[in-house]
């Protein structure tokens, strides 16, 4: 009986256009908590009173200080994981050609991967809601809440809040990789947000193998799951990695 991890390998060594699509969880071992699962953030506040864009839109300032300036201080300093490293070199084998991720931490971007689709936006930057101005988060004064733009408006994340449409050119360009690739890797995400969960469903559809990663169950580990690997991205991945080097180039 073929361990899982050297059956992921074979699959993954073998792949031309494997794509990622990755959550929270990869990015657990860089010292940013999930929101769901053990330490999940919902687990403490409820999402729907400071992650919808009606309560944003009603209380900014409530939202910025029990949300936006936590989420600040954790993303500042947070830096990518073997988890993560271990996309890029997927990359730079040649294996995987897109991360399509629905954090808005940046580390993938960070860490080196080239091809990354922020299915829920991200936090870099913040605009005005009245002059739509951009500004780095990094510059962004937090000694008034809410911070302000300089024409005076309130300034929000460039992250998709509850209630929001996804950008529409990440939804379909994540429909489409999907649809194309031959092996996608799911890590760290408890597949229950859409549309994001169904990227796995379009690439199992369309004769993808599906290898997921993650130390718990999901709604897909059982039914779509082709390999699911039990465990942290951050021990899996550096293993997958090793197993996928004795295998050298693929022909
Ligand atoms: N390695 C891999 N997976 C992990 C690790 C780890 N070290 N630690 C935890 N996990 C798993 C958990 O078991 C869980 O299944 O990561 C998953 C995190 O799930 P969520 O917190 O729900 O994160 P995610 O799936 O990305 O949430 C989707 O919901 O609130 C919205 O916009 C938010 O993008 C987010 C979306």
């Amino acid at each position: 009986m073929i361990e899982p991890i050297e059956h992921a390998a074979d699959i993954l060594s073998k792949a031309k256009s494997a794509v990622a699509l990755t959550g929270a969880g990869i990015s657990v071992e860089s010292g940013i908590p999930p929101f769901r699962g053990k330490g999940g953030l919902w687990e403490k506040i409820d999402p729907m009173k400071v992650a919808h864009i009606d309560a944003f839109l009603d209380d900014p300032e409530t939202v910025w200080k029990l949300l936006i300036k936590d989420m600040k201080t954790v993303l500042d300093t947070a830096r990518p994981n073997p988890g993560h490293i271990g996309l890029v070199d997927l990359e730079r084998l040649g294996i995987l050609k897109t991360v399509i991720t629905q954090n808005v931490d940046g580390l993938h971007q960070m860490a080196g991967n080239s091809d990354v689709i922020e299915f829920h936006g991200n936090f870099a930057w913040q605009s005005c809601l009245d002059c739509n101005q951009s500004i780095k988060t990094s510059q962004v004064d937090l000694t008034q809440m809410p911070p302000r733009c300089s024409c005076g408006g309130i300034l929000r994340p460039d992250c998709v809040f509850f209630g929001e449409m996804i950008p529409h050119d990440a939804l379909i360009r994540s429909q489409r990789v999907s649809a194309a690739c031959d092996a996608m890797l799911v890590i760290g995400t408890s597949a229950l947000v859409q549309p994001a969960a169904t990227m796995p469903l379009i690439a199992k559809d369309n004769g993808a193998v599906i290898i997921e990663i993650n130390p718990e169950p999901t709604p897909l580990t059982s039914r779509i799951s082709d390999l699911p690997l039990l465990g942290g991205a951050g021990s899996i991945m550096p293993r997958l990695l090793k197993a996928i080097r004795r295998r050298g180039p693929s022909t």
